[in-house]
C-alpha cells in the first residue's frame, strides 16, 4: 500500500489527503497549527470542500499530527504550505522554508518529494532541493523531486481533483515518471512538462491571465460608467461570439489567496532577468482600484436619493472573496467596509459563511433584520443561498456589484448595478 505525506493542511493540503485516503492510501497528515490537525483527528473538516462526513468516512486511513518524524515512512510527500508575499510585497518563501528543511531532518532514500504551492519559476530547483539535500541525499539519484501545481477553485463543484488534469514536471524524467504513477491515483489526465520550472510557470500563467482580464473588464466598467452604457449588457453581448472571446464580469476587485499575491512572485523574479511584468503590475493596479470605485459608486447613489454617507447606513451583503466560500483574506469586502466606516457610514453585513468579522467586531446580521432599516444595501459577493430577490425587493435603495439582480422581477430604479 502507498503511504503519501501532505505538509500543510489548507485549502490544498487538506482535499489532497482526503483524495490520496479515498482511493485507498496511508496518509500521514502534517501540520503545525495543532487545533488542524485536533481537528482532523476528530472527524471535523474546517475546509467547504471536505465535508466532515467524508473525514469520518476514512476512518483511520488519514493520520494527522504536528511531528514530521511521522513522514519517514511515507513513499511521497507533498508539500502544500502558504507562499504569502512579505509587507514589502516581496515573495515570503519563510512557511516554506521552514517545512523543508523539516522535512530534511526525516528524509529517507527513495522519496518523491512533491512541491504543490504557487511559486516563482526555480523555487524546486533552487531553494527546496539545496535545503533537502542538506541530510546528505542528492536530488534525482538518492531521493525524487518535482512541481506539481494545484489547481483548486474552492467551492466549484463542476470540476474536481480527479477531472481537473494535473501539470507536473519533474528534476529528473525519473522524478516526473514517479510523480506521474502517484498523481495517476487520484486524477484521470496527467500532463507532464519537461522541468519544474516548466509546471511552476504553468500555474502562474493561469493566475496572471485571470487577474489580467478580470482588470481588463473592471477598467472598462469603470470607463463606462462615466459613459453611461450598461457594462453587463456589453459583457452579455460579446459573450455571444462563439470563438476568440472568453467572459470575465466586473466587480468589486480581485481577494483570496492567489490572485492577488502569485502574479507578484513572477514580477520579482522577473527583475532578476532585467524584465518588468507591466501586464501584472498594471492588473494589480485597476483591480486594487476597484474597491474605491465601488465605493464612489455608493456615495453618488446615496447623493442621487439625498443621503450622504455619513450617518448612512449601508448593509453589505456578502464579505467573502467570493460566493461559497468563507476566506475573507484579500477580499475586497473588507476594503470597501474600512472606506465606508472612514467615511462616516454605519457598516452592517450579511454572509450566511462568515459569523465574524473580528477586525471590525462585526457579526452577521439576519438578512431582513438588515434590511429593514438600512439606506442602501451593497451586495459585494453574491452567495447562491443568499434571497437576493428580496434584497431588491425590500431595500430602499440596492447597489449590486455582481450584476445579480439585473434579471429580478423585483429590480426598481432604485436597484443599480455596477
Ligand atoms: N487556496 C487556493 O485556492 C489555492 C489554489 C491553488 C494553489 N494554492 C497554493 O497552495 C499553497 C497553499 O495554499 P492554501 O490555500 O492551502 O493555504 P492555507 O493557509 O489554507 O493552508 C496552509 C497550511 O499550511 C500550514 N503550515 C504553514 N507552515 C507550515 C509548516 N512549516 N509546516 C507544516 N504546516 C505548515 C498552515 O498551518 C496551514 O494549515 C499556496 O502556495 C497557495 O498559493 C492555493
Amino acid at each position: 500500500m502507498t503511504t503519501v505525506g501532505v505538509i500543510g493542511l489548507g485549502y490544498v493540503g487538506l482535499p489532497l489527503a482526503v483524495s490520496f485516503a479515498q482511493e485507498g492510501c496511508d496518509v500521514v497528515a502534517v501540520d503545525i497549527d495543532p487545533r488542524k490537525v485536533a481537528s482532523i483527528e476528530a472527524g471535523k473538516s474546517y475546509i467547504e470542500d471536505v465535508s466532515s462526513e467524508d473525514l469520518k468516512e476514512l476512518g483511520g486511513r488519514i493520520h494527522a499530527t504536528t511531528r514530521y518524524a511521522r513522514l519517514a515512512k511515507a513513499d511521497a510527500v507533498l508539500i502544500c504550505v502558504p507562499t504569502p508575499l512579505t509587507r514589502n510585497r516581496e515573495p515570503d518563501l519563510q512557511p516554506l522554508i521552514d517545512a523543508t528543511q523539516a522535512l530534511g531532518e526525516v528524509l529517507q532514500s527513495g522519496q518523491l518529494i512533491v512541491l504543490e504551492s504557487t511559486t516563482y519559476p526555480g523555487t524546486t530547483r533552487e531553494r527546496v532541493a539545496p535545503l533537502l539535500e542538506e541530510s546528505g541525499m542528492a536530488a534525482g539519484r538518492d531521493f525524487h523531486l518535482a512541481f506539481s501545481p494545484e489547481r483548486v477553485d474552492p467551492g466549484r463543484t463542476d470540476f474536481t481533483l480527479r477531472s481537473t488534469p494535473k501539470v507536473l514536471g519533474g528534476l529528473t524524467a525519473e522524478c516526473t515518471e514517479r510523480a506521474e504513477a502517484l498523481y495517476g491515483l487520484i486524477c484521470d489526465h496527467v500532463v507532464r512538462v519537461s522541468s519544474p520550472e516548466a509546471a511552476e510557470l504553468t500555474k502562474l500563467l493561469e493566475n496572471i491571465f485571470r487577474s489580467v482580464n478580470i482588470a481588463l473588464v473592471n477598467e472598462l466598467a469603470m470607463l463606462t460608467d462615466r459613459m453611461g452604457i450598461d457594462i453587463w449588457e456589453v459583457v452579455d453581448a460579446a459573450s455571444t461570439k462563439p470563438y476568440g472571446f472568453m467572459r470575465f464580469e466586473p466587480g468589486p476587485g480581485m481577494g483570496g489567496h492567489c490572485l492577488p499575491v502569485d502574479p507578484f512572485y513572477l514580477s520579482w523574479r522577473a527583475r532578476e532577468f532585467d524584465m518588468a511584468t507591466e501586464f501584472i503590475e498594471l492588473a494589480g493596479k485597476v483591480n486594487a482600484q476597484m474597491p474605491y470605485h465601488c465605493v464612489s459608486r455608493a456615495q453618488r447613489a446615496l447623493n442621487d436619493s439625498g443621503l450622504s454617507v455619513k450617518g448612512a447606513r449601508v448593509a453589505v451583503v456578502g464579505v467573502s472573496y467570493k460566493a461559497d466560500v468563507a476566506d475573507v483574506r484579500e477580499s475586497p469586502a473588507l476594503k470597501i467596509i474600512s472606506l465606508l466606516r472612514g467615511l462616516g457610514a454605519e457598516v452592517l453585513y450579511h454572509d450566511p459563511h462568515v459569523p465574524n468579522l473580528t477586525e471590525f467586531a462585526l457579526s452577521s446580521t439576519p438578512l431582513e433584520e438588515m434590511l429593514t432599516e438600512t439606506d442602501l444595501a451593497l451586495i459585494v459577493t453574491a452567495h447562491p443561498s443568499v434571497d437576493h430577490e428580496l434584497i431588491a425587493t425590500r431595500a430602499r435603495l440596492v447597489l449590486d456589484l455582481r450584476g445579480v439582480t439585473r434579471k429580478s422581477s423585483a429590480a426598481r430604479a432604485t436597484t443599480i448595478t455596477l
